[in-house]
């Protein structure tokens, strides 16, 4: 089996600030992307911003910027917050990058020679925010203007010359597809919508516009600029150095294992995705997972509701752990979530600050004034403290299986609950009262508690990085030791040292009403 693993985000629009939805798709993927190289896999986690078409000329034309200079100031708010949020990325691709280029041009001639490419007319409706064609069947009409039923954006009548993509050829193909690969499209619900909509047969897709110049040019016919989901999807391959597909990185991570996306961009990825890499003789990714919205207050987030949160102000408030522990813990990935700061700082107060961050301070607090601060060697463990380190060795696996299904709120709910057991045998078992009584048992307890803290801190690793290495590092844990494995050894502690320093892990957010 290899032990490599591909994972992306989308490439967002820098058409504006990111906000939110963004940081969450980028912080689902990462803990995916942390997690998979702590059980062992050589990983490639991509991100980065898709920064042509329509939307975007039009964008910078607002703002009296050229679009290369407008995309260059806004993909670099992008890439800042790569940093902010911690992202644990590879890569940022730029879809005006010289490698992105060749890449989807490739593609492109790829399709003309598989004879999939004609050239037409299209006639229809075009939402520049969504950069999408829309059915007649999909548009309503509200106070004389017409929306996308779908996204609810604004649509335009378009008419031009446009090459096309014989996608009503691969139909069956992609059902087929489906039928085969189960998982391919994940959560189910988002499958079946999928499936039913092929099922009710494909359109040809124009793949050229004619009206505006932003954008990759169609080979042999510059009059035409290659339409952004053609171009944006191909990032993927991008990244692997394709159409060198001698490449080491190509061969070593395509296809991808899973895409990362919303809910709103399935379309793109399920059907138009795939059948590109059928036509083009490809390989197709192994999973496309689809995650719902974040809602701000119970609305979706947008300009004109003010209720875009803003996660920069958020990590500047609270912390960036404290955030993506929310994120992961409160939101249910495959669903809609409604996030709001009332529930962040519940979420601190009682699982960071008194239930994970409590239960550290206190046992290495205990250990620096009752054992010279050095965590006392495993002897004589009783029954209660094989069960309790036996606990999270069972049911690794388990673990392991959540993540590959994408299972993140399982995965984080069983986490957590090991760390309020851990905390319950700490009060339960009163290693206080036996300084003087019973030192030996007192130091079995303090061993066990050690061990616990160790592997739950490995296992929330992915999720609050920033923080369970300051706790790996407090036990002297080396970096190469913050791993899966290291969960299913006993006694890799070096007892000769002594314990760092932890300062304060989260701090309580004082209620302000
Ligand atoms: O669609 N809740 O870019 P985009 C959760 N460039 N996730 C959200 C969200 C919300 N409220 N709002 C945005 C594009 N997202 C294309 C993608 S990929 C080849 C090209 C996240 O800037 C979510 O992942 O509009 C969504 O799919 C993505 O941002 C859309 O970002
Ligand atoms: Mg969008």
């Amino acid at each position: 089996m290899s032990k490599n693993f591909y994972i992306t985000t989308p490439i967002y629009y820098p058409s504006g600030k990111p906000h939110m939805g963004h940081a969450y798709s980028s912080i689902v993927a990462d803990v995916f992307a942390r997690f998979k190289r702590i059980e062992g896999y050589e990983v490639l986690f991509l991100t980065g911003t898709d920064e042509h078409g329509q939307k975007i000329q039009k964008e910078a034309q607002k703002n009296k910027k050229d679009p290369k200079q407008f995309c260059d100031e806004l993909s670099d708010k992008f890439l800042s917050l790569t940093k902010s949020l911690c992202l644990s990325n590879d890569d940022f691709i730029r879809t005006t990058e010289n490698r992105h280029l060749k890449s989807v041009q490739e593609i492109w001639n790829r399709l003309v020679k598989s004879g999939d490419i004609y050239l037409d007319k299209y006639s229809g409706w075009y939402s520049v925010s969504d950069e999408a064609f829309y059915d007649k069947d999909e548009i309503e009409e509200i106070d004389g203007k017409k929306f996308s039923k779908i996204s609810g954006s604004p649509v335009e009548w378009v008419e031009e010359e446009s090459y096309f993509f014989k996608l009503s050829a691969w139909s069956n193909k992609l059902l087929e597809f489906y039928k085969k690969n189960n998982n391919f499209i994940l959560p189910v619900s988002r499958k079946n919508e999928v499936v039913s909509f092929v099922q009710k047969g494909l359109k040809d897709l124009s793949i050229s516009r004619t009206s505006f110049s932003w954008g990759i040019p169609v080979p042999n016919n510059n009059k035409h600029v290659i339409y952004v989901w053609l171009d944006a999807l191909t990032n993927y391959l991008s990244a692997l150095n394709f159409p060198n597909i001698e490449d080491k990185k190509y061969k070593a991570f395509w296809p991808a294992d899973v895409h990362i996306i919303g809910k709103d961009i399935l379309r793109f990825h399920a059907i138009y995705w795939p059948a590109f890499l059928i036509a083009a003789n490809l390989p197709l990714p192994k999973r496309v997972f689809g995650h719902g919205w974040i809602l701000s207050d119970d609305k979706k987030m947008s300009k004109s509701l003010g209720n875009i949160l803003d996660p920069i102000e958020i990590i500047k408030d609270y912390g960036i752990d404290q955030l993506r522990y929310y994120l992961i813990k409160e939101v249910s990935l495959g669903n809609d979530g409604s996030i709001s700061m009332e529930n962040l700082k519940n979420c601190i107060n009682n699982d960071l600050a008194n239930n994970y961050g409590n239960l550290c301070q206190r046992v290495f607090s205990f250990i620096k004034k009752n054992c010279n601060n050095k965590i006392p060697k495993k002897n004589r463990l009783n029954k209660s403290d094989i069960r309790l380190i036996g606990n999270i060795k069972d049911n690794l696996a388990k673990l392991i299986d959540y993540i590959n299904n994408q299972n993140l709120n399982e995965y984080i709910k069983m986490v957590v609950n090991f760390s309020f057991e851990a905390n319950k045998y700490f009060n339960d078992s009163e290693p206080w009262s036996l300084k003087k009584k019973d030192p030996e048992r007192m130091n079995a307890i303090l061993y066990t508690i050690s061990e616990q803290i160790k592997n739950i801190s490995i296992l929330l690793n992915p999720i609050i990085p920033i923080s369970t290495k300051k706790v790996l590092d407090t036990i002297n844990l080396s970096d190469k030791d913050v791993s899966i494995d290291s969960i299913k050894k006993d006694e890799i502690f070096d007892y000769n040292l002594e314990l760092k320093n932890l300062d304060i892990l989260f701090k309580k957010i004082e209620n302000d009403n």
